[in-house]
């Protein structure tokens, strides 16, 4: 079955079972302030599980765009998505768990004719009538598992709203896949066992403070999600090799002349780039602009990270357009707000790449020469600090062995201390370049920097015989803290003079061991809010300042004319 034709017998399914097929609202949840970007099925629904209005037929079923910007880190391995659809069937205070657990298993095994002996349940952890239904439906005690709060109650989206304890159907791709080890099961993060459909029971209505009300009737919310229910049937190992995503991981490849599948790096890459072009051009024909804020600064982190995964892929010229183009021919007779702004979609992807482009290239060459800088500075310094302390320990070795290991355990401190705060004064004169700095903390966390100073112990300790690695092992502690995290000052000005997403310098800080201090970057981020502020209040000349200038009065000429040359005779 393909992707297409799992959608169609899925809404023909509930239809037969009497709901309304609805169609998929925007990515842009409408009227609801609690959610950046529509993250479930329900998003459209939440208003008639509350009770503020009721629909035509209280049974729903729809296929709806999803984005979850929450995921955005862990696309790339084999089950994350940030853009999905999720098909499911909602009940508005009709039926309850019995017609869901069934219809669910009779979906899953009859129509999608998916092997019984692969599917495995979860349910919450008290949930007895759950577990009594899906007995009923045959399925043997052993492969329901109970789970708490954070697998099996789900909701709610955004802050405040409908929300309930779940059970979910997990399909295990088999031993071929994942870690392999005995206790593999549901809810491993291997891959093995996917999470292909969600039902939610709805009953709750969680308030700002947390408390959780029930709702005037008990609902149902589920989730199916297209991708991994097409990677279960069409028996692929990941939803990236399922024809809804093969296509695109196929033309990836293509542009950047690489073979998927012998490089795991190069693999996770591509599906990065795939999946985020894919989450673009959908948020752009849902009217989404790229910007600095909210959901453009979602659009605009995903497209930059896909640019940045094309670059690592070596693709240097815009490309995202193509792969826009190649979702649209693919997606655009179900979605028709694709082909409808198609042009719009494609300058825009255009336009911001190339800006990005721009910025990453000069951005990442600043980074590049402040490592080499750092890491030959860095090398010096300590080359400079060997020869006097080793000719001391020698010297004074000689002498009485309790002074001598008390002269060289000060002196050792004395001379970290020095490594410590030159480097760190370093860093504090190259933030004038922030990428720099940033390259500096890389260049720090370098082993060869480490064996240096390791050598230099050991030369200490054969001289003196006397145990210094206590000290040492001081002064590399306070180097690697130093070392370890980037501090917010830098991070901010990496966002908001070079454009880097803060999420892309931790992910770059990552990859080379390193944190980053989000406090700070939040507390310049406030300062930085604060100086807009004031430079956006108006202010007015008070009349004496103007007296002083000394300039005559206009003569306000806007009725008879709209354009009028004349000359500027003062400012202020
Ligand atoms: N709202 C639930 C989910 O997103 C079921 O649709 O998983």
């Amino acid at each position: 079955m393909t992707g297409d034709e799992i959608r169609e017998v899925f809404l023909h399914f509930f239809k037969e079972k009497g709901h309304e097929v609805v169609p998929s609202s925007s990515l842009v949840p409408l009227a609801d302030p609690t959610l950046l970007l529509t993250s479930a099925g329900m998003v459209q629904f939440k208003h008639y599980f509350t009770g503020e209005a009721i629909p035509t037929n209280p049974r729903l079923a729809s296929c709806q765009k999803c984005f979850r910007a929450t995921d955005i880190e862990s696309v790339g391995n084999s089950k994350h998505l940030t853009f999905f659809e999720m098909l499911g069937n909602f009940s508005v205070g009709d039926y309850f768990k019995k017609e869901a657990i069934t219809w669910a298993w009779e979906f899953v095994t009859q129509r999608l004719e998916l092997p019984t002996e692969q599917l495995w349940i979860t349910i919450f952890l008290d949930d007895d009538e759950a577990f009594g239904y899906w007995r009923e439906v045959g399925i043997p005690k052993e492969r329901i598992l109970r789970f708490g709060e954070d697998d099996n109650f789900w909701g709610p989206a955004g802050e405040t709203g409908p929300c309930g304890p779940c059970s979910e159907i997990h399909y295990d791709l088999g031993p071929g896949i994942g870690c392999g080890k005995p206790e593999c099961g549901p809810n491993c993060e291997c891959g093995r066992f996917i999470e292909i459909w969600n039902l939610v029971f709805t009953q709750y209505d969680q308030q700002r403070d947390g408390r959780r009300l029930p709702l005037p009737k008990p609902n149902i919310d589920t989730g199916l999600g297209l991708e991994r229910t097409a990677a279960a049937i069409q028996g692929k190992p990941s939803v990236y090799e399922t024809d809804l995503l093969a296509p695109l991981i196929a033309l990836v490849s293509k542009l950047a002349g690489k073979v998927y599948g012998k490089d795991e790096t190069t693999d996770r890459a591509i599906r990065i780039v795939a999946e985020h072009g894919r989450a673009v051009t959908f948020l752009i024909s849902d009217g989404i602009m790229p910007s600095n804020e909210g959901r453009g600064y979602v659009l605009r982190r995903v497209l930059r990270r896909a640019a940045l995964f094309g670059r690592k892929l070596g693709l240097e010229e815009p490309f995202l357009g193509e792969l826009a183009q190649a979702v649209i021919s693919q997606m655009g007779h179900l979605y028709p707000e694709l082909v409808k702004n198609r042009d719009l979609i494609l300058s825009l992807i255009e336009a911001e790449e190339k800006r990005f482009e721009e910025t990453l290239s000069t951005g990442l060459a600043i980074l590049e020469d402040g490592i080499i800088l750092i890491r030959r500075k860095a090398v010096q310094l300590i080359n400079d600090q060997r020869e006097p302390l080793t000719g001391f320990a020698r010297r004074a070795a000689k002498a009485d062995t309790a002074e001598a290991s008390k002269k060289v355990a000060s002196l050792a401190a004395d001379v970290m201390q020095p490594i410590r705060s030159k480097l760190a004064q370093m860093a504090t004169e190259l933030s004038l370049s922030p990428a720099a700095a940033l390259g500096m903390q890389m260049a720090l966390t370098d082993g060869r920097i480490y064996e240096r100073l390791e050598k230099l112990e050991s030369d200490l300790r054969a001289a003196t015989k006397v145990d210094i690695a206590e000290v040492s092992k001081d002064g590399l502690q306070g180097l690697n803290e130093h070392a370890s995290s980037i501090s917010g000052k830098e991070v901010f000005t990496l966002h908001d003079t070079y454009g880097f997403p803060k999420e892309l310098t931790e992910e770059i800080a990552a990859e080379n061991g390193l944190t980053v201090d989000f406090e700070a970057f939040e507390e310049e981020m406030e300062r930085q809010r604060e100086r807009a502020r004031a430079v956006q209040k108006f202010g007015f000349v008070d009349i004496a300042t103007r007296f002083k200038l000394e300039v005559p009065a206009t003569k306000f000429v806007g009725y008879e004319c709209l354009r009028r040359k004349t000359q500027v005779t003062g400012l202020i």
